[in-house]
């Protein structure tokens, strides 16, 4: 019995460890004030749109954060697939 609550127990903190050490890693919010919100306001168009005035499309957000477009920089070699998922779920978040 005594084993079993051990190893559930290893097991709980391994899953634990592992959730918080995806999202400590990047953290977002963090990132975006510090490389994006210097283009982009929340509601007033700076160099680039307003986050309020984005698309809706995830997709599109993806792919300009990934690939650019016009003036908005590539940020394919700054960051991962998923990091660009967390910032496109940032502004998702912001755009509520
Ligand atoms: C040098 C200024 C600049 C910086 C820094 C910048 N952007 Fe942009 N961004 C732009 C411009 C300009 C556009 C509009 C491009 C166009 O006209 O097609 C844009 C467009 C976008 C779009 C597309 C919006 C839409 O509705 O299609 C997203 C998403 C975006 N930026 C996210 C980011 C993120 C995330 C960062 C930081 C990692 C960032 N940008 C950093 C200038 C910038």
């Amino acid at each position: 019995m005594r084993k079993l609550i051990m190893t559930t127990l290893a097991a709980c903190m391994l899953l634990a460890f592992q959730g918080s050490a995806v999202a400590s890693d990047f953290d977002a919010a963090a990132t975006f004030k510090k490389k994006c919100s210097i283009c982009h306001k929340l509601d007033k168009k700076g160099m680039g749109p307003a986050i309020l005035k984005m698309s809706a499309d995830t997709k599109v957000l993806t792919d300009t954060i990934t690939n650019g477009r016009k003036s908005m920089p590539t940020f394919s070699k700054k960051f991962n697939a998923e990091e660009i998922t967390a910032l496109v779920e940032h502004l998702v978040a912001l755009k509520k």
